[in-house]
């Protein structure tokens, strides 16, 4: 074991401070990396401030931080994978069985012995796994993801959790060109929904409450643009989505977006505010429709997402921070206050 630089919350209510982590000394099979950047997803919010208490309550000290992008200082010896130098990436996973049917096809986000990257329990250490808000991480070099050369390595941290959240589902339910999607929420997860979606050839719209996100979201690749509280906007788009991704992390009324739903058209919820959501039965049985979920999505095709960046030369629009910015960095995530996702540059904790 050795001592990490990290930041901390110490309880639901503290705001994080400088401080020191054990991890463990790479293992035969581990890469271990000088972490360079970590995105602020609004789940490591969610999980400091305990907001998921009934789902995974959080153990403290909690270090969130599951997009990360750094440099390998180390391997173990069965590595073949990465040698040192290489730059290698981390998001929501660090460890599952590889042998259930789950992780045979792909899926290791759905493994029943999945291991995610922080607030977990760790099977090296006894305590809990501690993300990316440190200025190191040791991982099994299956959940380490190759980073391509020609993306900016801040943009490219977010896509770890905000690209592949958005990408999976998009995948799943056939966005192609041709097909009209809508996307509601324009923070971290919904402004790459909006990228891929464009970049998939799809017409796309943008739900918004935020008026000071209307050029953004046209800059991003919206075909169209509507400000959730326009009840006369909302009804021209009745009955018209093939698919729908919702991406808001607080409580909303949804049957206004099931009904925009055209026949057997699809609304996936990414979002994940802590309490039920009130569905209207009826909105589902005419047309068909449907309601799911999604939750990131496999090792593969994060690959998959992150050569499919680097071809259509995608990133999130960052706004980078030193991580002695992150108690208001969070503030303003709570205000939607974020264009559109914070990087944190870890060179800022070697001061700490
Ligand atoms: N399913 C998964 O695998 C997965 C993965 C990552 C994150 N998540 C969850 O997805 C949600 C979004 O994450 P994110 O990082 O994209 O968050 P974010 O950057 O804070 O974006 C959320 C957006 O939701 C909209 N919104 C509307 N009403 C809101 C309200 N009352 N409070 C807050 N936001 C409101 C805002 O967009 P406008 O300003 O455009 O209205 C806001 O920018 C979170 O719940 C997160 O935990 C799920
Ligand atoms: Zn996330
Ligand atoms: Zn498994």
């Amino acid at each position: 074991m050795y001592q990490a630089k990290a930041y901390a919350v110490a309880s639901a209510t503290s705001p994080f401070a400088s401080s020191s982590i054990a991890r463990r000394e790479p293992t035969e099979n581990d890469v271990q990396l000088e972490i360079l950047f970590c995105g602020i997803c609004h789940s490591d919010l969610h999980q400091a401030r305990n907001e998921w208490s009934g789902m995974m309550p959080t153990v403290y000290p909690c270090v969130p931080g599951h997009e990360i992008v750094g440099r390998v200082t180390k391997v173990g010896s069965a590595v073949t994978k990465f040698k040192a130098g290489d730059l290698g990436a981390v998001g929501c996973m660090v460890d599952s069985d590889r042998t259930c049917p789950e992780c045979k096809a792909g899926l290791e986000q759905f493994c029943a012995n999945l291991t995610l990257t922080y607030n977990f329990p760790d099977k090296h250490t006894g305590g809990v796994t501690y993300g990316g808000y440190s200025d190191s991480i040791v991982v099994d070099q299956h959940f380490v993801l190759r980073v391509p050369e020609n993306l900016d390595l801040a943009g490219t941290a977010p896509l770890l959790c905000a690209g592949i959240t958005t990408y999976s589902p998009m995948r799943h339910w056939g966005v192609t060109k041709g097909k009209k999607v809508g996307v509601v929420g324009l923070g971290g997860l919904g402004h790459m929904a909006v990228k891929f979606a464009h970049a998939l050839g799809a017409h796309t719209v943008v739900f918004t409450t935020s008026p000071s996100k209307i050029e953004d979201a046209k800059r991003l690749g919206a075909d169209e643009v509507v400000l959730w509280r326009d009840a006369n906007e909302m009804a021209k788009h009745a009955g018209s989505f093939d698919f729908i991704l919702d991406a808001v992390a607080a409580e909303h009324d949804i049957n206004a977006y099931i009904n925009m739903l055209a026949r057997d058209g699809n609304i996936t919820l990414v979002g994940a505010p802590p309490n039920p959501l009130a569905v209207g039965v009826f909105g589902l049985l005419f047309r068909r429709r449907s309601f799911s979920g999604s939750l990131i999505g496999g090792i593969a095709e994060t690959q998959e997402m992150l050569d499919f960046c680097s071809k259509h030369n995608i990133t999130s629009d960052v706004e980078v921070i030193p991580i002695q910015k992150v108690n208001e960095a969070y503030e303003r995530l709570v205000r939607s206050d974020v264009k559109y996702r914070f990087s944190i540059d870890m060179a800022s904790l070697k001061a700490e």
